[in-house]
């Protein structure tokens, strides 16, 4: 019965991936126009083959994917720099009694070090006093300034809530992109990947989204030597630029149990194939930052269709842990019916590993998240940001995810 039931979702999945994807809800202006465009098959293996049991998947057709992204898309972390040993953290502080007694604070250093040169990052760790141990936690990538991630708490940005987060019973760390790869075109030099690279990057090679994704896993290392963290229950979260990073780090390591994806838009949850007016497209993206993608990508300006991949495929390599997708209705840059439709066509994948997926083909009303099985998504009125109302969806997804 078990194995009928995933036949028919594969079969399902092949009779849908050629859409317009037009719906009741959409955002981008001249919706009604949009042209129909064909996705590629997240169950189609290479070999031509379709996948219909869940070890074809697991087993085969993953890698496959997790390659193609790899080679066309955000590039590949080099062999020394992924290794074991390559990166050393350490607790440099302790505070107890952090945030009114409720938390304890530990400040992390993390040294990587590669053919006699190393590079420091820091992240800031905060662990709840009162909660039963060992608890979840949530791995902020920080893509604005430090002030928003302030350990003293003197400064509080909803962009990392850390009061409401300890409230929930979850630890959380957030670091820096900019201390492990520069957020710049010219920043090369002074990031990670100079560090690790061996010679002139192939066109393939690590892109700083890459490496920053990298990062978040080095700290996830980290929370696994922390006897009060919970194995498995660890989500990483992400806005924008870090909400890419958020969805390619938990992609590729598959210890992260959620990744929350907040307005990541272009090049994270969305497809690249809906093309309208209005949107940021693969030209664009590549044009302003080079930096965050492969060379390979470049090929790829103003020919989407020419891409061995969609980002939907990025969502079903995280299949079966969760992936929680967050737009705002004025962020037409991301299109956020585009982030919804990323997951819908991950649901295939989903339902290949016996969950149900978002359960939903149509978008959830603005401020109503929409919670299935593996899959969640909202939209909240207001513009592109990473605020209280995103964090507490987040939130209320990683409790389903964690403590069912
Ligand atoms: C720019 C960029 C987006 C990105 C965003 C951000 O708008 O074009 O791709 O998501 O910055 O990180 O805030």
């Amino acid at each position: 019965m078990k194995t009928f039931a995933r036949r028919m979702a594969a079969v399902i999945a092949l009779i849908m991936i050629t859409t317009s994807d037009a719906g009741a809800r959409d955002f981008a202006p001249d919706a009604t126009n949009l042209p129909a465009y064909t996705l590629p098959d997240p169950l189609k293996a290479a070999d031509g083959k379709a996948v219909t049991t869940a070890e074809g998947w697991t087993k085969s057709r993953r890698a496959e994917v997790l390659e193609l992204f790899r080679t066309h898309v955000f590039g590949r972390v080099p062999p020394a720099a992924a290794a074991a040993g390559a990166v050393k953290s350490e607790v440099v502080g302790v505070d107890p009694g952090a945030i009114d007694g409720t938390a304890t604070l530990k400040r992390l250093k993390f040294t990587a070090t590669h053919g006699g040169k190393s590079l420091v990052f820091t992240a800031s760790l905060f662990i709840p006093n009162a909660a039963p141990k060992p608890v979840p936690a949530f791995i902020l990538i920080c893509n604005r300034g430090a002030t928003n991630i302030d350990p003293s708490r003197v400064l509080r940005s909803d962009f990392w809530p850390a009061e409401e987060i300890l409230a929930r019973g979850y630890a959380t760390a957030a670091y820096q992109v900019g201390e492990i790869d520069p957020d710049r075109k010219d920043g090369y030099a002074e990031g990670v990947r100079a560090l690790f690279d061996d010679g002139v990057p192939a066109p393939d090679a690590w892109a700083t989204l890459s490496a920053w994704a990298w990062g978040a896993s080095r700290i996830l290392d980290h929370l696994e030597t922390d006897p009060a963290i919970a194995k498995g229950k660890v989500a990483v979260i992400g806005h924008s630029r870090g909400g890419k990073t958020a969805l390619w780090a938990a992609a590729q390591d598959e210890r992260f149990g959620l990744a929350c994806v907040n307005e990541s838009g272009c090049g994270g949850a969305n497809l690249l194939r809906r093309r309208f007016e209005g949107r940021e497209s693969v030209a664009r993206i590549n044009k302003n930052f080079p930096y965050w993608f492969n060379a390979n990508f470049k090929r790829y300006d103003n020919r989407e269709d020419d891409l061995p991949v969609d980002h939907h495929m990025l969502s079903a390599l995280v299949a079966p842990r969760w992936v929680h997708v967050g737009s705002a209705e004025e962020d037409l840059w991301a299109d956020p019916r585009g982030e919804f439709l990323g997951l819908v066509h991950a649901a295939p994948v989903y339902a290949l590993l016996g969950k149900k997926g978002l359960g939903a083909r149509e978008m959830p009303p603005i401020g109503v998240p929409l919670r299935g099985d593996g899959l969640a998504y909202h939209i909240r009125a207001g513009k592109h940001n990473l605020g209280l109302e995103d964090w507490q969806a987040y939130l209320d997804t990683a409790d389903r995810a964690f403590r069912p």
